[in-house]
């Protein structure tokens, strides 16, 4: 088990666009996805991309049952996605819509912002082992998964939100959240 260091906002490691991975059945892939699951464990975050443990591939982990730092949140089924790519969907007829909600981020520990984000997205890419994946998506499910692709193009959600007033502390926001985010959001 290997915990990896989370970079943090400010390191210029965040803010490149990730290279595609372009070998399969790698053992140096399959020990990243491992390092990115126990990392993820030991934080209690929903996902993580590899750029955050300081590996610029376009590598992202996520999915829980229940979360403590997002006790609201539905479950999302755990997951591995590999040179991801992301499709806003309509409703019915119509253009696709967007929906504000709050985002935590492993590298931005203790605040939350209220990040608008398409509401319905087809998501495809490759697992670990190379195998094609295509998953239709919404809400919370949708807006992880676009949290995370968008480490892979150098983007934190700060750089997604419309009103910067909306950015705060976990403690000040949700004071109720505070015991089990305070662990989880170091
Ligand atoms: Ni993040």
């Amino acid at each position: 088990m290997t915990v990896r260091q989370v970079l943090k906002m400010g390191h210029p490691l965040l803010l490149q666009t990730a290279a595609p991975v372009v070998r399969w059945d790698d053992p140096d892939l399959e020990a990243l996805v491992v390092d990115l699951w126990d990392t993820l464990a030991v934080t209690g975050g929903v996902g993580l991309a590899a750029p955050q443990i300081g590996v610029s591939l376009q590598v992202v982990v996520f999915g829980f049952d229940r979360s403590a730092r997002y006790p609201d949140a539905p479950p999302v089924p755990r997951t591995v996605l590999v040179n991801p790519e992301i499709l806003p969907l309509a409703d019915s007829s119509g253009p696709p819509q967007e929906e504000s909600g709050w985002e935590g981020c492993l590298s931005v520990p203790g605040l939350r912002g209220w990040v608008p984000r398409w509401r319905r997205i087809l998501y495809r890419g490759r697992d670990a082992s190379g195998r094609w994946l295509e998953r239709e998506a919404e809400g919370f499910h949708a807006r992880l998964v676009q949290h995370e692709c968008d480490h892979l193009i150098g983007r934190l959600y700060p750089t997604r939100m419309a009103d910067l007033t909306r950015l705060g502390f976990v403690s000040e926001l949700f004071p109720d959240l505070e015991d089990t985010a305070a662990v989880a959001a170091r």
